[in-house]
């Protein structure tokens, strides 16, 4: 039986969002329905309402969650009704080319859910934000999007696991793969560029150096693992990072931004040999002009990470048990938590920069 229940939908073009009683159907072959118990406020959020995204409206917002499935359709195997999942973008196949290479990150026929959920009052189909829409009680994905971990931990820390967190430390896991012994410079410091942080401290690194042009942000990245601290409003940002690792450069720059102003940055501020890891998601329009004999004269890889090209089965449960582990403090991410009608009022914050995360819990 289809189910009625609450959630936070964007209705149009920059419109406030608003609580609307929406319609669950069934999980079909494949899907499953998850009761949400905590979402995440992420820039994406925002920026679906605004409609930077798509023109898709209505939206169902809501990606960074956590929760127990439901129900099950058929051919579902792999998550049975009562385990503890955190939900991903999107379900792999597991036979395209990018899957059979180890890089489902990149699999050509991902999927979400696809039944639809449906607006109570017209009945006009949701578009789930990335596929989720967890800004609700309850909501409807593709089986694939769920991974079962640890029903210990609060689900207001799992959830971020979902999505910036997730990018962020995988950033400087996957992407940069920053090992032991390491510099690291990351610039941004925001949600994802604290998880990149985060995971530096993890993998090992000696020096990690944040940059950003805001004094509360950058004490913020003290506490998430940073040894030093940059403002680039106040001294070059190259020249301190070069300073602060005798005179060459970091072995890894995350980019935490999105412009073409800190991806230079990075791009000057590596080592020779050093990686250079695009994060923060530029716009359409933004260009990048270089001088190709210094991408050839300092050598090393420039690259970019995908979702901290991140493998939810296996990355998913291993920081939740470092976290339980009191090795990886997630809960730090988590600044307020607040609950499913105060969406709009997180949204002024976030876009003030006084939160890392507001989490929503249900
Ligand atoms: N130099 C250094 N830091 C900057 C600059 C700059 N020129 N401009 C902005 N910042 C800092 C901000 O002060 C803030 O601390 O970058 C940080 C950005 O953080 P948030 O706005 O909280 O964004 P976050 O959620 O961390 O995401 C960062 O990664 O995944 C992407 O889409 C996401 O592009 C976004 C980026
Ligand atoms: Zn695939
Ligand atoms: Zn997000």
């Amino acid at each position: 039986m289809a189910q009625e229940v609450r959630g936070v939908i964007a209705p149009g073009k920059d419109e406030p969002v608003r609580i609307e009683t929406i319609v669950v159907p069934d999980p079909g072959p494949g899907e499953a329905v998850v009761r949400i118990q905590a979402c995440g406020v992420c820039h994406t959020d925002l920026h679906y309402k605004q409609g930077g995204i798509s023109d898709d409206y209505p939206f169902l917002l809501g990606h960074e969650a956590a929760g127990v499935v439901e129900s099950v359709g058929d051919d579902v195997t792999d998550v049975a009704p009562g385990d503890f999942v955190i939900l991903n973008w999107r379900a792999v196949c597991g036979t395209c080319r990018a899957c059979l290479r180890g890089r489902p990150w990149y699999c050509f026929d991902t999927h979400n859910a696809k039944q639809k959920m449906t607006l109570a009052s017209t009945g006009q189909e949701l578009s789930p934000a990335l596929g989720i829409g967890a800004f609700a009680e309850k909501t409807l994905v593709a089986a694939g999007q769920c991974t079962k971990v640890d029903p210990e931990v609060a689900p207001e820390v799992a959830g971020l696991l979902g999505c910036g967190v997730m990018a962020g430390i995988g950033a400087a896991i996957n992407t940069g793969n920053v090992g032991r012994g390491d510099s690291v410079a990351v610039i941004g410091c925001g949600g994802v560029g604290d998880a990149a942080i985060a995971g530096s401290r993890l993998a090992g690194a000696a020096k990690i150096i944040a940059v950003d042009i805001d004094d509360r942000k950058l004490e913020t990245a003290r506490s998430m693992g940073a040894t030093h601290t940059v403002n680039s409003r106040t001294s070059d940002p190259v020249e301190a990072i070069r300073g602060l690792t005798g005179g060459f450069g970091a072995d890894v720059v995350i980019e935490a931004v999105g412009r073409p102003e800190t991806y230079q940055q990075a791009f000057y501020a590596r080592d020779l040999a050093g990686t250079v890891v695009l994060v923060g998601v530029p716009t359409p329009e933004m260009k990048l002009e270089l001088p190709l004999l210094d991408v050839f004269g300092r050598g090393g890889s420039l690259k970019s990470s995908w979702y901290g090209d991140c493998l939810p089965s296996r990355d998913f449960p291993m920081l939740i048990d470092l976290h339980q582990q009191g090795r990886l403090d997630l809960g730090a991410f988590v600044t307020e938590t607040i609950r499913l009608d105060e969406v709009e009022k997180a949204f002024e914050r976030m876009h003030k920069g006084d939160v890392l995360r507001s989490v929503v819990v249900l």
